[in-house]
């Protein structure tokens, strides 16, 4: 009886899938088709993935990509939108499984799909089962219409009766069909993020991935572009801008095959993590997050920050403090009075906040007053601090500024109380000596009592002193020592996955329970900065290297992906030959903060300084909320250009440095991007010196957009380290 019903829901199976056969599912956004159809076979093909069509008709499939096929038609090889193992496609799979019975090959088949309307644009549902075994697996697009960008992730379910091994489970797959293919990756180690090459890829494969663990882009981001038949350019021609939407391990397979077809699998890095999956449980994956743009990189990126701002970053439509934090200034050696001090320079300087970092915490031997203690100690260290944070709440109030406080609440170091009481929470070897990253380890997130843990060090805090307004939330260590107590002997394939999902259950109870608390997502710097982190933070450090002309590049390679308004830049004392003016300059295109005393500035520094803030205030809503043009690359020439312009184009800001440019060295004018062409617009260099005049020619004087944006404004010069921020006014 069992198997005449298997026989006969294989048969059914079978039968839907053929008569689905020809069915195409339309993806859309106002400036790209993703066009999907079911072979003859029943099976999931991509049909096409460009700029949107005007006739998107099965009269018009003939001519379609897939229609092609990828092997001269030696075999009846398509793109098929989940590629299972095993199958004919000889080629990296989206999907691996290894079956109850040992059978490791996965055929997936067109079951139904629906879609519906969600917040900025579609929701496409597509539901596949394979014809053998009962697994299901359901693949999202969502499509933002207006935003021309798309989001997919799977879902895997399956009925089996023991848990089924997954070897691969990406999060989407994509193919491309064009003469010639080039990566632009972004390679990172500390104070060196987003460091831009880019290759032309060749038969083959070319991976890009991280193991991590937490501090998971450490050594490369999660992020990529593809330039089809020439490299991403800012202005012109078509590219593919890619990340997952995951925090921890990632991995991005771009793979041209022996008809010269690319395809291009995101997903989680599968390393060491065959994930074990039970019967009925559903197995979801991150988002991978992508646009394709006709207009080069500068368009794909204004998609990114559009999409961001309206639909994931944490209060994305809402305003950002500049602050002033101590790090740099006093390291871990400062007491109340000093702390007291700098809260009120941060008024005078007139930013809206001061931030406690690191060395707050732990007491006796294990006081926080350097990296080698301290850390899962949450309690205030009484020695420097004996009137605790309330204290300081207090003090932040009467100097006129929020208050806003450093944790590391994954982490712990081996000298500290929780690790002498909790060994047993840490990831740690149970038979090997451990080595430390920046002398700490990991909490074992896959334990949900550690989870309870980490909560809790933002819950206390927040209970006891409502006034704390703002987290810095720093990650310093990957996972090294790669056991986790709590999962065991049989459960450490599951470590790096459970792991970033117990993560995501503490930010979703700190976002749920405090929804208006602002966070910077750190990491030793910006070794964290993906999308689906971001749904918790409102902003992330880009970088401990503030060296401005570092600093120039480090701003155009996030801002790719990374809306300006996410991408904190502080004015700190890292090359003290650069003037504060192009220091200051340089952080002002993104969120402003500054990480200096005082006391190393001349008066007329500190009034520059006061100035630079009232401006940036000023301006917020082109540089916050406004769209970004790179209008010079700091990777092409000795300068850098920026020009951020609001929504209704009645106000830009011209950001333009001058790098390390030679001796007398011709430069020409900025030609600006953005404004309206009709319009008249007064311009005016701001920012100055106290006393420093405007060399810039026509300053004062209103031009129409269109000269701004043929003609241009002379602001490059041959000095080195040298900056001009130009308001842009529509009359
Ligand atoms: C690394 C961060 O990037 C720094 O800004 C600072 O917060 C230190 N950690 C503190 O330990």
């Amino acid at each position: 009886m069992k198997r005449f019903f298997i026989l006969f829901l294989v048969t059914t199976m079978t039968l839907a899938a053929h008569a689905a056969a020809g069915k195409t599912i339309r993806i859309s956004t106002n400036a790209t088709d993703l066009i999907l159809q079911v072979g003859e076979n029943g099976r999931l093909y991509q049909a096409y993935f460009g700029e949107r069509l005007l006739n998107a008709t099965e009269a018009d499939a003939f001519s379609w990509e897939a229609g092609r096929g990828s092997d001269g038609g030696a075999t009846k090889r398509g793109w098929d939108v989940m590629s299972g193992n095993g199958n004919e496609d000889y080629y990296e799979p989206a999907i691996a499984i290894m079956h109850n019975d040992g059978n490791p090959s996965t055929y997936l088949y067109y079951e139904t799909h629906v879609q519906t309307a969600v917040e900025g644009g579609t929701e496409t549902v597509v539901t596949l089962k394979d014809d053998k075994y009962p697994v299901t697996v359901k693949l999202h697009y969502v499509a933002y219409t207006q935003e021309n960008v798309f989001k997919s992730w799977t879902e895997i379910v399956h009925h089996e009766k023991k848990p089924i091994s997954m070897q691969q489970y990406a999060s989407s797959m994509l193919y491309f069909s064009h003469l010639n293919y080039y990566l632009t990756q972004f390679a990172c180690d500390w104070a060196k993020e987003v460091q831009m090459t880019t290759e032309q890829l060749s038969a083959g494969k070319k991976v890009l991935d991280t193991k991590l663990g937490v501090r998971s882009c450490m050594v490369m981001d999660p992020f990529f572009e593809v330039g089809f038949d020439q490299p991403a350019q800012e202005q012109q021609g078509k590219v593919l801008m890619g990340t997952l939407g995951w925090t921890g391990n990632f991995r991005f397979t771009f793979e041209v095959d022996n008809a010269g077809n690319l395809r291009v699998i995101s997903g989680i890095n599968p390393y060491a993590s065959n994930y074990e999956l039970a019967p009925g449980k559903v197995f979801t994956t991150p988002e991978a997050i992508f646009t394709l743009s006709y207009h080069g990189t500068s368009e794909g990126s204004r998609n990114f920050h559009d999409w961001a701002r309206a639909y994931s970053l944490k209060d994305g439509q809402g305003d950002r403090m500049t602050l002033l934090n101590n790090w740099e200034n006093t390291y871990f050696d400062f007491d109340q009075e000093k702390l007291s001090g700098l809260m009120k320079e941060a008024k005078t300087l007139g930013v809206d906040m001061f931030l406690l970092d690191d060395g707050w915490f732990g007491n006796g031997d294990n006081a926080r007053n350097s990296d080698h203690a301290g850390l899962g100690d949450w309690d205030v260290n009484h020695a420097k601090l004996p009137g605790g944070l309330p204290a300081l709440t207090k003090a932040a109030e009467d100097a006129g500024v929020k208050f806003g406080l450093w944790i590391e609440p994954e982490m712990v170091n081996p000298c500290s109380e929780l690790y002498a009481q909790h060994k047993d929470w840490v990831i740690e070897y149970p038979n090997r000596e451990s080595y430390y990253y920046r002398n700490q380890l990991v909490l074992d997130l896959a334990n949900p009592k550690v989870q309870d843990y980490v909560y809790g060090v933002v819950e206390n805090i927040l209970k006891d002193n409502p006034e704390v307004a703002y987290f810095k939330w720093d990650c310093n260590s990957p996972i090294v020592n790669i056991y986790s107590p709590y999962l065991g002997s049989k459960g450490q394939n599951q470590l790096y996955i459970d792991h970033i999902r117990g993560l995501y259950n503490v930010l979703e109870r700190v976002k749920k329970n405090y929804p208006d608390t602002p966070m910077m997502l750190c990491s030793g710097g910006g070794s964290r900065c993906d999308y689906e982190a971001l749904k918790y933070f409102t902003e992330f450090w880009c970088s401990d290297d503030t060296e401005p002309v570092e600093r120039c590049y480090i701003q155009w390679g996030f801002s790719q992906f990374f809306p300006i308004k996410s991408m904190c830049a502080h004015v700190t004392d890292w090359n003290r030959k650069a003037s504060i003016k192009f220091r200051t300059d340089v952080a002002s295109m993104c969120k402003l903060g500054f990480d200096l005393g005082l006391k190393g500035l001349s008066a007329d520094e500190l009034a520059y300084c006061q100035q630079a803030i009232k401006n940036w205030n000023r301006l917020k809503p082109a540089i916050l909320d406004g769209d970004l043009y790179r209008l010079v690359s700091p990777y092409e020439t000795n300068h850098m250009a920026v020009v951020e312009v609001t929504k209704d184009k009645n106000k830009a800001v011209l950001f333009s440095y001058d790098l390390h440019p030679r001796f007398s060295e011709k430069v020409v004018p900025v030609r600006l991007q953005g404004l309206d062409p009709q319009r008249t617009y007064r311009v005016e260099e701001i920012n100055l010196m106290p006393g420093q005049q405007s060399w810039m020619r026509g300053n004062g004087q209103t031009f129409s957009g269109d000269y701004l944006m043929k003609v241009g404004l002379d602001t490059f010069s041959a000095s080195d380290m040298t900056s001009r921020v130009v308001e842009i006014t529509a009359e």
